[in-house]
Parts: C-alpha cells; sequence; structure tokens
C-alpha cells in the first residue's frame, strides 16, 4: 500500500472529473481504494479524501471519509464509497469549512451545506450501500462529491469573498513552501 500525496491548490488536476468505476473486481481500482483509505488513516486531522485530489493516474469516482453517527456518537469507521450520488438532501447549514488540497491550517471559508444528505453508492465489493448523515458528514458528502466533479468550496464563495480568500491562498502557500 502507498500513502499518496494530497494535491496543493492550485495543482490543475483538482479540476479533473472523475469518471465512473466500471469494473469494481478491476485490480487498478481496488489498489485505489486501498491507497485511498490507507492516505486517509495517515493523514491526521482529515475528515475524507476524494481521488481527485490525490496523486493519482486515472482517479476514479471513489471518495474516504470517517463514517459515524454524530447524534449516536458511534466511533469513526474509515470507509470508502464508489460512485456516490446525492438522492435526497434537506435544510441548510452556512457554516466554516476547509479542505486538505487549500492549505487547512490557514484558510476555512462559510459554504451553504444541506443539513442532512442522503447518498447511495456501492462499497468496494460492488455492494450497494445508502448513508443518510446529518452534521459534518452530510456536509462532508457535498464537499467530497464537488471534488469529483473537479470542484473546491471556495468555488462557492461569492467574488468578493473570493478575492479575499485568493489573498490569503497566496500567503498560505508562501508559508508552507517555506516550510518545506
Ligand atoms: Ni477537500
Amino acid at each position: 500500500m502507498t500513502i499518496l500525496r494530497i494535491l496543493d491548490y492550485p495543482d490543475p488536476r483538482l479540476k479533473t472529473v472523475a469518471e465512473a468505476v466500471v469494473d469494481i473486481n478491476d485490480p487498478e481500482v481496488q489498489q485505489m481504494i486501498s491507497d485511498m483509505l490507507e492516505t486517509l488513516e495517515n493523514t491526521p486531522n482529515c475528515g475524507g479524501l476524494a481521488a481527485t485530489q490525490l496523486d493519482i493516474k486515472n482517479p476514479k469516482r471513489i471518495f474516504v471519509f470517517y463514517d459515524f453517527i454524530e447524534s449516536e456518537g458511534t466511533p469513526a469507521v474509515p470507509t470508502c464509497v464508489v460512485n456516490p450520488e446525492i438522492v435526497h438532501i434537506e435544510g441548510e447549514v452556512f457554516e466554516e469549512e476547509g479542505c486538505m488540497s487549500v492549505y487547512p491550517d490557514y484558510i476555512q471559508a462559510k459554504v451553504t451545506r444541506p443539513a442532512i444528505t442522503h447518498m447511495r453508492a456501492m462499497d468496494r465489493h460492488g455492494k450497494p450501500v445508502e448513508y443518510i448523515r446529518s452534521g459534518y458528514l452530510a456536509k462532508n458528502f457535498m464537499h467530497e462529491i464537488d471534488h469529483l466533479n473537479g470542484k473546491l468550496y471556495i468555488d462557492h464563495l461569492k467574488p468578493v469573498k473570493r478575492t479575499l480568500v485568493n489573498g490569503k491562498i497566496t500567503k498560505a502557500k508562501r508559508l508552507k513552501e517555506k516550510r518545506a
């Protein structure tokens, strides 16, 4: 297994629209899933990662996240979903968000997301799975599927706010490069 490199904005590959997985048993797909889970579990303070934000040759429609039920306080389980689709959303929240590809130590911004998200997908064995989650995961599912469509949370910002964030990104990028 390999720990994959997380791409940093403005890497052009973050704009890649991922292709659906056609054959779940394709060894390349299974390797991708194993590497993505390994990367999630070895990245501190990371709630989820999408294939298109990682250094992967042909990223597919796959994301990994820690599944838990917020209201029940269940333990966080590293989980992967393949070809995820949003079937229903409910409510609205406007809360701070960050992204592992957009200098998470420095940049957060408020984005409108659903309060409850109902998602359908396949697990790594091709079995249909369904998640209805509120709170953090309701937002995270939308965030990760945006990634698979080549979109970042900062792309949702209004122009004035985006300009402000762009300025912060330039500074954060410089700081990160200095630290490296
Ligand atoms: Ni992200």
